[in-house]
């Protein structure tokens, strides 16, 4: 039987709602924060007692609430920052719904004790589970302090879902962390259970306040960016890499936003300077007419609508890129004594560069050469550095020398040049490695996708979505395996009949056109589907032909710097000897071996 309609109690009624907008510990601290910012405070302190979920406050020493506001600071849809509809048109603070408060208050206990300029007292007051309790006089600085308390603990469906502390403490170190590089003369602090975690101080330049929360070793390796059309920040030299995107900060109009149109701008601005699916780091800040931008999209403000969101991204492209090109800052290689005299095309040596580690995350790769990939226009360099190999006497040429991405997998530095324009040979201290160029990229490709996959980052959203007109066959293969190219990344759905529309691609085939990628993986699907291979088959045939339609061919000529790329990701691949088709995608001579043959043993 079904049950009777009812009307939910407001108190219901406001948890659901407040669901929208805190969601965990750091939804808090991130709104705490905006409205000490908004409160025009120079310095904003954060406890945190066991992740959060016990205890969050935050100090600042803004200009206070006056003692007869205090209730209205709780209530929902009160605020001092809009008046009017036509305001909404050109948002100039970090709030404005007059939400966060009173969400927090239907979700936990919430007391806020508040001292203005004009006052000679503070006042607090608590809100419990939506009922406010009067306000009382008590001893504060001026400013204001929050503290959040049990967080959730009257919507158990919602405590379920907090990580570890030590997971929600890192979320609210980052949120921290990106209000302070968005605010650098605003001092911040954290501390989780009496521990300090984050200390900034105050009237800091935003290079000073950059090397505080990316580490020292960053410092000498950031640049900043050519200024231009209200883009500004520092970028790390393109051979500072990461797997994911957490290095990159973007920020609009002083709000801390990791908006799509953003963040993919600055990948594009780095594009050819890095290796397809690595990840720059960057800070980035962006300044527009607030009426170019609607902020009032997203219940937590975590996205925006831009009126011309190509102009955007067009502007962070292009600062980016005429930093990168002023720089000329493409890559330094180590390379020893005797090869120092190589062609021109390879890069020289720079001894200050040396392999680093960060507070979070790692370098991956020192190199920020130029990888082409399958299906990217080669350009100038490229043949400039192959027909540099290829004409001059061998013996005056000798290749560049790699680092190896793990020392011991192809020892510590190795040689590296391509023959038949199909094998890279390999100079190591123990003998010779012959690798064949397409099965490796395809095995370092396939093993990026599942890894990708993993993490739940599998794909890079096209900036305009493309639509595939696709041939019957193609289109009745495409229904059938749609699901799961998606989620191998290659996001795409039925636009209409006969018709794909890709919203995304994997990381790391960048290079390559989506629609001839998707014809091409559903025209080598065929006969799998029409075999009716079982679902974990089917997958795993899709991975490996996605691998193999993105990778370098055999018979195309590599850059140098697309070779040493290559050599730099076979260090880090699990298992570079096979290809994902399991044959060998490399041989080793030992130099024993040879002198054997040569009759020398
Ligand atoms: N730290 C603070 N210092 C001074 N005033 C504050 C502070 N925190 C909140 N207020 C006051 O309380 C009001 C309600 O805060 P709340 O965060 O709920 O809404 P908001 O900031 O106006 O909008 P939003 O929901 O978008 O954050 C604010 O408009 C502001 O006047
Ligand atoms: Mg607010």
């Amino acid at each position: 039987m079904s049950r009777k309609i009812q009307q939910l109690p407001q108190l219901l009624i406001d948890q659901i709602a407040a669901g929208e907008v805190i969601e965990r510990p750091a939804s808090v601290v991130k709104e705490l924060i905006e409205n000490c910012l908004d409160a025009g405070s120079t310095r904003i302190d954060v406890d945190l007692e066991e992740g959060g979920k016990r205890l969050i406050q935050v100090v600042d020493d803004g200009q206070g609430i006056e003692e007869d506001q205090l209730p209205l600071a709780l209530a929902s849809h009160a605020t001092s920052k809009l008046r009017e509809a036509e305001e909404l048109d050109r948002i100039l603070t970090l709030g404005f719904r007059g939400e966060a408060l009173s969400s927090m208050c239907a979700v936990a206990t919430v007391e806020i004790a508040s001292r203005t300029a004009a006052s000679d007292v503070a006042h607090r007051i608590v809100g419990r589970h939506g009922q406010v309790e009067l306000s009382s006089p008590v001893a504060l600085r001026h400013g204001t302090r929050i503290r959040v308390e049990d967080l959730f603990s009257s919507v158990p469906a919602r405590r379920k879902f907090l990580k570890s502390n030590s997971a929600e403490v890192a979320r609210c170190s980052a949120v921290i962390k990106a209000a302070a590089m968005a605010h650098p003369t605003v001092g911040f602090s954290l501390t989780h259970d009496g521990r300090t975690i984050l200390k900034y101080p105050a009237d800091q330049s935003l290079p000073q306040r950059i090397a505080e929360v990316l580490g020292e070793d960053l410092q000498d390796r950031m640049l900043p960016i050519v200024e231009s059309e209200g883009v500004s920040g520092w970028i790390a030299r393109p051979d500072v890499q990461r797997r994911n995107s957490d290095g990159i900060w973007t920020f609009l109009n002083g709000r801390t936003l990791k908006d799509s149109v953003l963040q993919h701008g600055v990948r594009e601005g780095f594009k050819g300077y890095q290796i397809p699916g690595f990840f720059p780091v960057a800070v980035v800040g962006v300044e527009v007419d607030p009426g170019e931008v609607d902020v009032n999209v997203h219940p937590s403000k975590l996205e925006v609508r831009f009126r011309n969101r190509e102009s955007i991204h067009r502007r962070i492209r292009r600062a980016i890129r005429a930093t990168l090109e002023q720089e000329g800052s493409v890559p330094k290689l180590q390379m020893d004594a005797a090869v120092s005299t190589v062609s021109e095309t390879v890069a020289v040596a720079d001894a200050s560069i040396q392999p680093t580690k960060m507070d979070h995350g790692e370098i991956l790769s020192e190199s920020g050469s130029k990888w082409r990939g399958a299906g990217q226009d080669s350009d100038h360099g490229l043949h400039e550095a192959v027909a540099t190999i290829s004409t001059s006497p061998t013996a005056r040429v000798e290749p560049a020398t790699v680092e190896a991405g793990e020392p011991g997998l192809v020892g510590e530095s190795v040689r590296v040049f391509q023959v038949n324009d199909a094998f890279l040979i390999l100079e190591e201290e123990e003998g010779l490695r012959v690798i064949d160029q397409h099965a490796l990229h395809e095995k370092v490709l396939y093993e990026e996708i599942l890894e990708n996959r993993e993490q739940g980052g599998a794909s890079q959203g096209l900036l305009v979505p493309e639509t595939v007109p696709l041939d019957p066959r193609a289109w009745a293969i495409f229904v059938e395996t749609r699901e799961s190219l998606s989620e191998l990344g290659l996001e795409a759905e039925e636009f209409g009949e006969g018709v794909a529309l890709i919203r995304a691609i994997p990381h790391g085939f960048e290079g390559r056109a989506p629609a001839n990628l998707l014809r091409d993986i559903l025209s080598l699907m065929e006969p799998v589907v029409s075999a009716g291979a079982p679902l974990p088959d089917l997958k795993e045939r899709l991975l490996q032909t996605m691998a193999c339609k993105a990778a370098v061919k055999a018979g195309q000529p590599l850059s140098q710097e697309a070779m040493e790329d290559l050599v730099r990701a076979r260090g880090r691949a699990f298992q570079p000897e096979n290809c994902p088709h399991g044959r060998p995608s490399e041989l080793f001579i030992s130099w024993l071996e040879l002198q054997r043959r040569f009759d020398r043993k």
